[in-house]
């Protein structure tokens, strides 16, 4: 294979479970996000040279860009290798898909990078790689829509299938991180295993709303099944404030708040832009209150995904 070629690509933060779809929904942000500069070198090795933002393990057997290359060499019998350089945007801990950004980022870099043998909902699978060395649990909810960009609902694990589905122009997601870490494999440890089946059908109710109101842009149904019976409550107990939050931007006119993935980010969905502004402006508010450090993002659907720079 040809080597000495270089790329440089950005993958987004996302927002996992959206909810009531604990493992099974998700959707990217704009403008916030990591960056991977990638080139291919004649030695068949994978060298991360530098990490910026956050430190992590340049060592690739411990990094998620390096399990994910990795399996993507084995599959795709690549004799060649790879050095890289990474800026994260996304912060480890933060609940908005830092490990899936990185791993979004890698798949696509030498995807890229080796002439594109495959298309982009392909390295799902490879991005699950390293969410499971980031957490134990190869799932899809963040690496699915930071590659392809959009709403994506999971129907199946075994066989993997993706949809995407096309989300509302005036859906706006506010999101807020309070400085607190939270790790995704703690906040799955606490989880019950059982369900009651009370409580299932309360959930998948929801979750087939969730989708209904997506698809025909019908945002009332979107904020009133914007309920999540079976994690929030164990969850939300981690996180600073999170019944005043959701209680106070509900009273400011979000459609839905829940927990983005495994938290401390809080999100919520808005019809239009001045509302999810109102939202970041009562978020803030609490978390200035309490003195906890944090920060806001706001940000329509990102219909993108993982793109070259
Ligand atoms: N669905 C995963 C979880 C997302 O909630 O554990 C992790 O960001």
């Amino acid at each position: 294979m040809e080597t000495g070629k270089e790329i440089s690509v950005f993958a987004p933060a996302s927002v996992a479970n959206v909810t009531c779809g604990f493992d099974i929904l998700g959707f990217p942000l704009n403008g916030t996000g990591d960056k991977l500069w990638m080139k291919s070198i004649p030695e068949p090795v994978i060298k991360i040279k530098t990490i910026k933002g956050f430190d992590l393990p340049l060592d690739p057997e411990k990094n998620v860009v390096g399990v994910v290359i990795k399996k993507f060499m084995q599959d795709m019998h690549i004799k060649t290798g790879f050095e890289l350089s990474i800026r994260k945007g996304v912060k480890p801990g933060s609940g908005m898909g830092s490990s899936a950004a990185s791993a979004a980022a890698a798949a696509f870099a030498v995807n890229e990078l080796t002439g594109k043998p495959l298309a982009t909902k392909d390295l799902i699978k490879y991005a699950m790689e390293g969410e499971k060395l980031a957490s134990g649990n190869a799932h899809a909810d963040n690496v699915a829509p930071a590659l392809l960009g959009n709403f994506i609902l999971i129907r199946s694990y075994d066989p993997l299938d993706i949809i995407q589905l096309d989300a509302p122009e005036e859906l706006y997601c506010t999101v807020v991180h309070p400085h607190i870490q939270v790790k995704t494999e703690d906040s799955r440890m606490i989880l019950k295993k059982q369900i009651p089946l009370k409580k299932a059908i309360e959930q998948w109710g929801n979750v087939a709303g969730l989708i209904t109101g997506i698809l025909t842009s019908d945002y009332e149904l979107i904020g009133r099944s914007m309920k999540d019976v079976i994690i929030e409550p164990v969850r939300s107990i981690l996180i600073p404030k999170f019944d005043e939050v959701k209680s106070s931007v509900m009273k400011a006119g979000a459609l839905g708040c829940g927990i983005s993935g495994s938290g401390p980010s809080i999100f919520t969905f808005s019809q239009g832009e001045k509302n999810a502004a109102k939202v970041q402006r009562k978020m803030s508010h609490i978390y200035k209150t309490l003195g906890v450090d944090f920060d806001i993002y706001v940000s329509r659907i990102n219909k993108q995904g993982t793109q070259v720079l």
